[in-house]
């Protein structure tokens, strides 16, 4: 294993590094290939025509990867999505729509609940479905009409890290591929899009190097026992994420709100032992999110905020912030899982956890 480590600690240290290469890989689909639906399959362009609508399953980090994509999907391309947690849909009595695509997004493409969740729909004559998947020829994308394969590589580490990252590219690529398709990309946005997607790794890269400072402040939530993380719009499932990873692999109860929820619960629990990581890059709602950490601070609760170049922060006493070194725009998303990934691995590190192989977890669940 050391050998395969190089000159990282662990997998998962391995594989967030990896992610400017992944995710230039699994682009590399669109940069070359264009926004087509040919890049899904040779019969995606009649299937794509004939959708009205898009219902995605999948489990853990995955069913995150669905959150975000939603909002690209509908901005984006206008189709109304669906997002569920496969275990839930394969159990209840489903409206069936032989017009709904149906995708599931699975990094090892053996998870038995996605997989039993997409059989389910198909017993029910939803016939169209997409895998997008991480491990070639596996059991989602063997069952699935259409495939697109993100470009991770392998990945070892428990807890997903660039598996998640690569599936938002493909999910946007798929938005982007099928606002096309419907006269709804203009050839300008088109071209900003794909800039974005070249710019990507780059984005990437830089915030990879602020693993120092996200560090510094690892130490600081080694020693506490519960974490908030806050996000709204299309960073609230990123929020979601960095709560998923802190728990999995330190142990720490971690809970992600949109921030517009504060008030409606979590409020209550906020005092000087509950860190509040906030996910606030400059987009719309900034200033909206700007007001719900004030409801914090006047708790005495501590803020850890993840913002980006341009948004104006102060930090200060019970305010720490760390910059992105770019406004990322629509890819904002992809951009800020980095730094919730590098917090929770070197909080891991800090408490002794077993960052590779956390207890009571496995890789691929392939049983009920
Ligand atoms: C397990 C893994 C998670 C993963 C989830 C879904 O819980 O520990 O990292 O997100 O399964 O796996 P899949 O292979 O379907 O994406």
């Amino acid at each position: 294993a050391s050998l395969e480590l190089g000159l990282y600690s662990h997998f998962m240290q391995k594989e967030i590094h990896e992610q400017p290469k992944a995710i230039t890989d699994t682009a590399e689909v669109f940069l070359v290939g264009g926004f087509e639906p040919a890049n899904f399959g040779i019969n995606a362009a009649a299937i794509f025509e004939r959708i009205r609508s898009i219902k995605i399953l999948a489990c853990g980090t995955s069913y995150y990867a669905a959150l975000t994509a939603r909002y690209w999907l509908e901005a984006i391309a206008q189709i109304p999505t669906d997002v569920e947690i496969a275990s839930e849909y394969r159990y209840r009595k489903v409206i069936a729509d032989p017009e709904q695509l149906v995708i599931t997004i699975s990094q090892s493409g053996e998870t038995l609940d996605t997989m039993e969740a997409l059989k389910y729909a198909q017993s029910l004559g939803m016939q169209h479905s997409l895998s997008i998947c991480n491990v070639m020829e596996s059991a989602l994308p063997r069952e699935s009409e259409l495939v697109l394969y993100t470009r991770a590589g392998a990945e070892i580490g428990v807890a997903s890290t660039k598996a998640f990252t690569t599936q938002l590219v493909a999910l946007f690529g798929l938005a982007v591929t099928l606002g096309k398709m419907r006269g709804l990309v203009t050839p300008e946005e088109e071209e900003q899009y794909t800039s974005e997607l070249r710019l990507l790794p780059g984005s990437i890269q830089h915030v990879l190097n602020l693993e120092p400072q996200i560090a510094g402040w690892a130490n600081q939530f080694a020693a506490k026992n519960n974490a908030l993380f806050l996000g709204r719009g299309i960073h609230y499932p990123i929020a979601l994420e960095g709560a998923l990873k802190l728990k999995e692999i330190t142990y720490i109860h971690a809970e992600a709100y949109p921030a517009g929820e504060l008030k409606h619960g979590p409020l209550a629990l906020v005092d000087q032992n509950m860190p509040v990581v906030v996910i606030a890059p400059n987009d719309s709602l900034l200033e909206k999110v700007k007001a719900n950490m004030q409801e914090v601070a006047a708790r005495g609760g501590e803020l850890f905020v993840f913002t980006d170049l341009d948004s104006e922060f102060t930090a200060g006493e019970g305010v720490h912030v760390i910059r992105t070194p770019r406004h990322m725009g629509v890819l904002s998303p992809i951009v800020h899982t980095i730094p919730v990934q590098l917090l929770a691995y070197h909080t891991a590190l800090a408490r002794g956890t077993d960052v590779d192989k956390p207890r009571n977890l496995a890789k691929s669940v392939t049983v009920e």
